[in-house]
C-alpha cells in the first residue's frame, strides 16, 4: 500500500534551459521537483537561490522540494516559502535553533523535514519528529551530483521507517522518507526496501534523456 515517488533533482538538468527541463520531467511523471540549494558555506558548492524558484512556480504543478545546504537557515526558508515551495528540508546541524526552524517552515504553509548526512545521527528525530513531514537521508555527503551511493544508508533507513512507523503508530500521521545521492535503476529496488518511499535522482534522470530530449524512458525504468 506504500506510495512511492520519484523526485528528479534540477541540479543536474540543463541550466540554460531550466523551464524546458522541470516541464519535461513533469510531463514524463515526475512527482516532486527536487530544488537543491547550496550557499558554498556550509557546502563547498554554489546553486540557485529564491528567485529561481519563484521563476519555475509558475511554469510546474508539481511540488518543489527545496533542499536547503546553507547556514544559516531561517533567512532563506522564509523566502522560499515565499517564492512557492512546497516542501523544505534543511540540515539540523547548520541551524541555529532546530525547533524554531521547523515551526517557522510550517507557520509559511509548507511541509518541513530534517535532512541527515551520512554521518549525522538520526537523535536528531529524538524530540523533533511530532513536527516534521519529510525525514531525508543523505546516501552521499551533500554538495555534488553524480557521487555513489553508500551503502550502509540502508541500515539508517530501515532505522528511520521504524521511527516513522512509530510516530505513525501514535499520532496516525504520514511521514515521508526521502533519500538523496547515487539513485539509480539499479539499486533503486534495495532502497525501497530498506523503506524509503520518496527517491531523488540527478545525474540518473538527466543523464540519460529519451531520444527527442524528454525523460519518459529514464522514469518508466524507475518504476518497473
Ligand atoms: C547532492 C544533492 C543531490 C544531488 C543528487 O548534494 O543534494 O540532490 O543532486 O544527485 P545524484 O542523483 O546525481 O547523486
Ligand atoms: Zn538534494
Amino acid at each position: 500500500h506504500m506510495t512511492f515517488r520519484i523526485a528528479p533533482s534540477m541540479l543536474s538538468a540543463d541550466f540554460g534551459r531550466l523551464k524546458e527541463e522541470v516541464q519535461a520531467i513533469e510531463a514524463a511523471g515526475a512527482d516532486i521537483l527536487h530544488f537543491d540549494v547550496m550557499d558554498n558555506h556550509y557546502v563547498p558548492n554554489l546553486t540557485v537561490g529564491p528567485m529561481v524558484c519563484k521563476a519555475l512556480r509558475p511554469h510546474i504543478r508539481m511540488p518543489i522540494d527545496v533542499h536547503l545546504m546553507v547556514s544559516p537557515v531561517d533567512d532563506l526558508a522564509a523566502a522560499f516559502a515565499d517564492a512557492g515551495a512546497d516542501l523544505i528540508t534543511f540540515h539540523p546541524e547548520a541551524s541555529q535553533h532546530v525547533d524554531r526552524t521547523l515551526q517557522l517552515i510550517r507557520s509559511k504553509g509548507c511541509k518541513a523535514g530534517l535532512v541527515f548526512n551520512p554521518a549525522t545521527p538520526l537523535t536528531w528525530l529524538d524530540h523533533t519528529l511530532h513536527q516534521i513531514d519529510i525525514v531525508l537521508l543523505m546516501s552521499v555527503n551533500p554538495g555534488f551530483g553524480g557521487q555513489s551511493f553508500i551503502p550502509s544508508t540502508l541500515d539508517k533507513l530501515r532505522e528511520a521507517r521504524r521511527r516513522i512507523d512509530a510516530e505513525r503508530a501514535r499520532s496516525g500521521r504520514e511521514i515521508w522518507l526521502e533519500v538523496d545521492g547515487g539513485v539509480k535503476v539499479d539499486n533503486i529496488a534495495d532502497i525501497a526496501r530498506a523503506g524509503a518511499d520518496t527517491f531523488v535522482a540527478g545525474s540518473a534522470v538527466f543523464g540519460a534523456p529519451d531520444a527527442d530530449g524528454g525523460y519518459h524512458g529514464i522514469l518508466k525504468r524507475f518504476r518497473e
